[in-house]
């Protein structure tokens, strides 16, 4: 026992000088104070953050009260009660007084029931499945390791629906009900200032509402996350939600409903014919000669008697028009497209050497060693597809 005793006081622990381990602590703590970081739910812009911004803040204020209170009683007993020299008599007991047992029970069971009772209801308020002809109806499908988004209310005259990936898209100031399954491993949807996390989970359907107080400015969308650990790309599995006036919002709907055009001439009409190698995964309505067409897989699955869109990877329709990609990771830009299209587990890492397209597993986009033609073609294309 001895000797255990003495290896356990010879670990690191005690090698660490002083300085050094006030240092890291100090850089922990005050890492905390840090006000710039974006996917924080401290700032909520939205009354579904906000109700569990206020359900935090009181459980904050009573904790640091009661946290007050026994630090003083605790300090001033240690004062006031210390041992003086000379005095060794035994201190007064108060085991088994009737009247501080009965206190110290009910003061809790007040406690409690205070922070309690708002918490619960918080916890049903915040859950309530949004219904209503106003509501916004979203379906959501968590892939590895990228989302999807499918505006069930929307869709062109052939009746397919509004599909997008990662970047999700709202009118302020609407309730949005979110319906949420997944495609393959357990995730969790995550938008730090506008609700809490959900699960979201394969052959199960889970909901989530969302409402957003004010328009984001277009180069600072609300950043989201997804948060539960699904594989490799789980910290790059992250989106952005684009919070628009409803004129905003309409027009931009307007154009996701519109098929991208086919380019006949120049990088992207040869863009375009490389294009061949994308649609093994990636889908694209165009607009063909007799109207819209997909030149892609079209998947779908269905969870309780919901069918959700659910594609072998993300819709690149509208590519250009999105702020992001590699699932909110990357500015959309050509400079980060070229790197993507060269390599893309070089720059996100993923597990494409495991894909198994038929069965519908996909864990990464390959490398296909395109040809710099190729990729220059296909950045043209895809950034033309607004
Ligand atoms: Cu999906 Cu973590």
């Amino acid at each position: 026992m001895k000797q255990f005793q003495n290896n356990m006081t010879s670990g690191a622990a005690r090698r660490m000088p002083r300085s050094v381990a006030l240092l890291v602590l100090l850089t922990l703590v005050l890492a905390g104070c840090s006000g710039s970081g974006p996917q924080t739910a401290l700032n909520p812009e939205g009354p579904i953050g906000r109700t569990i911004d206020d359900l935090w803040e009181l459980v904050f204020i009573m904790a640091t009260v009661v946290f007050v209170i026994v630090q003083a009683a605790i300090i001033y007993t240690i004062i006031r009660y210390r041992a003086r020299k000379g005095d060794d008599s035994e201190p007064v007991q108060v085991h088994g007084n009737t009247r501080l047992e009965i206190l110290w029970t009910i003061i809790p069971v007040v406690i409690l029931a205070s922070i309690g009772y708002p918490i619960v209801k918080g916890i049903f308020d915040v859950r309530a499945v949004a219904e209503g002809s106003d509501v916004l109806q979203v379906q959501v499908t968590g892939h590895q390791w990228w989302w999807e988004f499918e505006y069930v209310d929307y869709s062109d005259e052939t009746g397919r629906t509004l599909v997008t990936a990662n970047e999700l898209v709202i009118p302020e100031d609407t309730t949005v009900n979110l319906t949420m399954t997944s495609a393959d491993v357990i995730h969790s949807f995550w938008v730090p200032v506008l609700a809490g996390k959900r699960d979201v989970v394969p052959n199960r359907i889970t909901n989530l509402t969302l409402i957003a107080d004010d328009p984001t400015p277009v180069d600072e969308p609300h950043p989201g996350q997804c948060a539960e650990y699904c594989g490799l790309a789980h910290a790059d599995m992250r989106f952005k939600v684009h919070v628009r006036d409803q004129v905003g919002f309409d027009a931009w709907v307007a154009d996701q409903l519109t098929p991208a055009e086919i380019p006949t001439e120049g990088a992207a009409a040869a863009g375009y014919t490389a294009f061949n190698t994308c649609v093994a995964c990636h889908n694209s309505t165009v607009m063909g000669e007799n109207g819209p067409e997909d030149v892609g897989p079209v998947r779908t699955i269905e969870v309780d008697g919901v069918t959700f869109t659910s594609s072998l990877a993300p819709s690149l329709t509208h590519f250009g028009s999105r702020s992001t990609f590699g699932a909110g990771t990357f500015e959309n830009n050509a400079e980060h497209l070229a790197e993507w299209l060269a390599d893309p587990s070089s720059i996100k890492p993923m597990r494409p050497e495991l894909n198994d397209v038929p069965n519908g597993r996909i864990l990464g986009m390959p490398n296909f060693n395109l040809s710099s033609d190729d990729i220059t073609n296909l950045i043209a294309l895809l950034e033309g597809w607004e």
